[in-house]
């Protein structure tokens, strides 16, 4: 039995922030549920996290604002993330895209499902994609209501220039089963499949390999969900016996605990368990979103931080009960033998920059 429940998380570098929380928060309705920053490196960028009504995984897409540097899309990347949308409602994303002035490439098909790609303002691809059968409370707004909004995601599309390699690697250490090939898509599924246990391969053999850095205009990694942190442990052994070696130590994200390992068509996988508390560790579940936090590490240099990061503003429609005073939570700091108290931690960091445009010399 695969140890992958379906997708945890998607993450991308988008360029400015307040551009980003503008268009998912005012023109493809998601909720934003999280403000703090990336937690490695000596630059100081948000971590921007945005998701479905209940906040669930297999809806958190998470942005660094990255504009400091330009990443370049190609093959061995993740080529846009499908959210899936009651059928019936891709004439209204339609109307609604074209109404923002959102490059998209109308309505196409695979697979039996209207979906269409369109693009983020940083050039990153996104869609939506008609599927009944997905339940989950989607995030409303004045101009995305209950009949046509996103209720997380269907799965992402990854290019890739030979499919073989890739396949094995989705079958063998991850439980993926083939289910369908559709011209140049081949799905993978995992368990009942459907709406967040989908991951789609475009094979593109002619395509130019895209770049791996943290880079604006492209995405960085997708995330599994595994249950919790014990199977993350027995996930990292699959991946070792299977001989993928280059498997992370186990990483401490705050908010879940993390895997990650590069699969052979290039795309950074990441399998993640929530933490018991999940995105209400840090702040009040009806506050989330509202304030920026910082892991307890980097709290004494608050204003250091600040100070290196565009200043934003979340829409108070994001926020349905009002703002409220932000109630921070302290995070408990776990004992190094108790569970997950072994996630590494990259504590200390000289910050030397924020996401400003990097100075040509
Ligand atoms: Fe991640």
């Amino acid at each position: 039995m695969s140890l992958v429940k379906g997708i945890h998380h998607m993450t991308v570098c988008v360029g400015g922030a307040q551009e980003d929380i503008d268009f998912q928060t005012q023109v493809f309705g998601q909720r934003m549920i999280k403000q703090t920053v990336l937690f490695d490196g000596r630059y100081a960028h948000y971590h921007l996290y945005y998701a479905n009504a209940n906040a669930e995984p297999g809806s958190v897409y998470t942005t660094f604002p990255y504009g400091r540097v330009r990443g370049r899309q190609g093959s061995g990347q993740i080529q846009s993330t499908a959210y899936s949308v009651p059928k019936g409602s891709i004439k209204f994303w339609l109307e609604h895209l074209n109404r923002h002035k959102i490059k998209n490439a109308g309505i196409q098909e695979r697979f039996g499902k209207k979906f269409i790609r369109f693009d983020h303002p940083s050039g990153i691809q996104l869609e939506v994609i008609e599927d009944n059968a997905d339940k989950r409370a989607g995030w409303t707004t004045k101009e995305v209501g209950a009949d046509v909004t996103t209720h997380g995601f269907h799965g992402p599309v990854l290019s890739v220039r030979e499919v073989a390699e890739t396949e094995r690697f989705f079958v063998d250490a991850l439980g993926f089963k083939k289910t369908g090939q559709e011209g140049p898509y081949y799905r993978f599924e995992i368990g009942d499949g459907g709406a967040n246990k989908t991951v789609t391969l475009l094979h593109e053999p002619d395509r130019p390999s895209g770049s791996w850095i943290f880079g604006a205009g492209t995405a960085h990694h997708m995330a599994l969900e595994v249950e919790n942190d014990e199977k993350l442990a027995e996930q990292k052994g699959i991946y070792e016996e299977l001989g993928y070696t280059d498997a992370s130590e186990i990483k401490d994200r705050m908010y879940f605990h993390s895997v990650y390992c590069r699969c052979p068509g290039g795309i950074l996988v990441e399998c993640a368990a929530t933490v018991p508390a999940g995105f209400a560790v840090d702040e009040p579940a009806d506050q989330l979103g509202q304030s920026l936090l910082l892991p307890p590490w980097f709290e004494a240099r608050r204003a250091e931080i600040e100070a290196m990061l565009e200043p934003i503003k979340v829409p108070e429609s994001n926020f349905p009960g009002g703002m409220k005073k932000p109630a921070k939570i302290p995070v408990p700091v776990v004992a190094a033998d108790q569970p997950g108290g072994g996630a590494s931690r990259r504590t200390s960091a000289v910050f030397i920059g924020g996401d400003t445009p990097q100075k040509k010399n």
